[in-house]
């Protein structure tokens, strides 16, 4: 349900397309390339033979064509499609990374509706791995946030995807389950991207819950909705409090994932908390009308990379018991909203002094990392994800994730997910000493730190709610969204963190186990 007169101008739109139309794309695995298939790519290594029939390596290099990753070279053709020539680097370096972001390069130089990449130079990786990462590639690539009642054909636009074959001459069983565990992954990725891309005054914390119910049933979650009266049963200070200059009501959505087979099935348990901002004007402390506020519609990005994920649990068979805390709202100025020096209660009873109102995402986050550590049986682990700071971004730029944790086979889990899926992270040090920046006189803290370190002020802030659980917490201000499209990332939105934190569920063990 849209609110307001200016929503309800814009009633044809669908925040999340990609969970339409382009669940259509027809994926699959074959000996050989279809007839209707517009162009087949082959990779070429630096080192190689040159990948198509006729070709000697002499005629690439007069045409300035290397191998290195992400180049490509575009065949024409007597009869039949085109071929399409991509590097993936050197024999020995084919990781899947790089094979993700040639299958990702040839997905944007072919520009055709249907696409054929043959597995051929991918020796070096199991089939249905090889399989999925360019699955994964291409789906990314080709991303385009098409919401219905926007003109189709825009400047520079290719053709909508329809269909990708991957070519094998072998395994054909482990390609298909690669590509099936692939196309899982990248439409969760692509739910996660729509729902950064939607605009704010659209998708509100309202029109968000109505999605997790809608799509949450559909991958087999439980769903339930807390609005401001359940919120403030729960005692809940910090989604009210960022929520009282808003016009539209807070939700906190709670999804859980539970695997088939029952109690005795669980491998593990773990808590999600994602932060849910919908629009962050900054609040009374207004940020300015520059490009980083134009980008706030993106600041539900770690609540959306959760929903995303659990989206794909049941279809990948997990193992481990997943819940999700989307904390929602958008942090708006007005008359009644939180005022510089007004005191919250968070669940739980600790108060907070707030000082900054665009320090507003750790408000709503300590609430929900307090029900995590209240859930019976407790979670063997809480990560949090959130669009937190600034700071962050500035830090590590906008390819590379702020990581803090306060246990190390947890953090060492959520690393090699990130090495493995290409959504990478670097460690930032907790560093204990300062926690006293976040001393208030009249609460129990203070919601922002001194001038510096104010990635780590954030993460220790957060972590006066986890009552000494295995947490870690991934800040994505950088990640959330690409000023370009580069190798699997389009411009716009990323969806960073869903690839990221399904691999971690898919292999998560407790870190009291994996520890021996
Ligand atoms: N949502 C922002 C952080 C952000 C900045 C995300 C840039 C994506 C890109 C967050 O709520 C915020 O405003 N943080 C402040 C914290 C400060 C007031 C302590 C910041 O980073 O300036
Ligand atoms: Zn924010
Ligand atoms: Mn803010």
């Amino acid at each position: 349900m849209l609110t307001s007169f200016h929503a309800r101008t814009q009633s044809a739109f669908h925040p999340t397309p990609s969970t339409e139309s382009d669940r259509k794309v027809r994926l699959g695995a074959e000996a050989s390339p279809p007839q209707d298939a517009g162009s087949a790519g082959r990779l070429v290594m630096t080192d190689g033979d040159p990948g198509a029939p006729g070709i000697r390596r002499a005629q690439l290099d007069q045409v300035g064509f290397k191998g290195k990753v992400g180049e490509t070279l575009v065949l024409p053709q007597p009869k039949g499609p085109l071929t399409v020539l991509v590097g993936a680097g050197a024999r020995g370096s084919l990781t899947v990374a790089t094979l993700r972001d040639a299958a990702a390069a040839y997905a944007r130089a072919a520009k055709q509706p249907r696409l054929a990449f043959s597995l051929a130079n991918t020796e070096a990786l199991p089939a249905e791995v090889a399989a999925q990462a360019v699955t994964e590639g291409v789906l990314l690539a080709r991303y385009r946030y098409r919401p219905s009642g926007t003109r189709e054909g825009r400047e520079g636009e290719e053709p909508r995807l329809e269909a990708l074959t991957l070519v094998a001459d072998k395994d054909l069983e482990a390609v298909r389950k690669g590509v099936e565990r692939g196309g899982i992954i990248a439409r969760a990725a692509w739910l996660a991207r729509d729902l950064s891309e939607a605009p704010a005054s659209l998708l509100t914390a309202t029109r968000m819950a109505e999605l997790a119910v809608a799509l949450g049933k559909q991958a087999g979650l439980e769903v339930e909705i807390f609005d401001g009266e359940a919120l403030l049963e729960l005692g809940c200070g910090g989604l009210l409090g960022v929520n009282a200059g808003s016009a539209e009501p807070p939700k906190m959505i709670r999804l859980r994932y539970r695997p088939a087979g029952g109690e005795q099935a669980v491998t593990g348990r773990v808590a999600l908390v994602g932060k849910g901002i919908m629009f962050d004007s900054g609040g009374l402390g207004l940020k300015p009308n520059d490009l980083v506020h134009a980008t706030m519609k993106s600041d539900m990005s770690g609540a959306g990379a959760i929903f995303a994920a659990m989206t794909a649990l049941k279809a990948l068979g997990a193992t481990c018991e997943v819940t999700g805390y989307l904390m929602c709202t958008d942090n708006m100025p007005s008359g009644t909203a939180m005022r510089l020096g007004d005191i919250l209660t968070i669940r739980g009873g600790k108060t907070v002094e707030v000082l900054n109102t665009d320090a507003e995402g750790r408000l709503v986050m300590a609430d929900a990392l307090v029900l995590a550590t209240e859930q019976e049986p407790k979670p063997d682990a809480i990560v949090d994800i959130a669009t937190l700071t600034g700071a962050c971004q500035r830090a590590l730029g906008t390819l590379t994730a702020g990581l803090f944790g306060n246990q190390e086979v947890l953090t060492e889990q959520l690393e090699a997910a990130a090495e493995r899926t290409d959504e990478t992270v670097w460690r930032l040090p907790l560093d204990r000493r300062l926690r006293k920046e976040l001393d208030s006189t009249i609460a129990d803290m203070k919601n922002v730190g001194g001038d510096f370190a104010g990635a780590t002020t954030a993460a220790l802030f957060l972590e006066e709610f986890v009552d000494g659980l295995p947490w870690a917490h991934l800040d994505i201000a950088g990640t959330a969204r690409a000023d370009r499209a580069d190798a699997w990332r389009t411009k716009g939105a990323t969806g960073y963190g869903t690839r990221l934190l399904i691999d971690f569920l898919m292999g998560f063990r407790p870190p009291a186990l994996a520890q021996h």
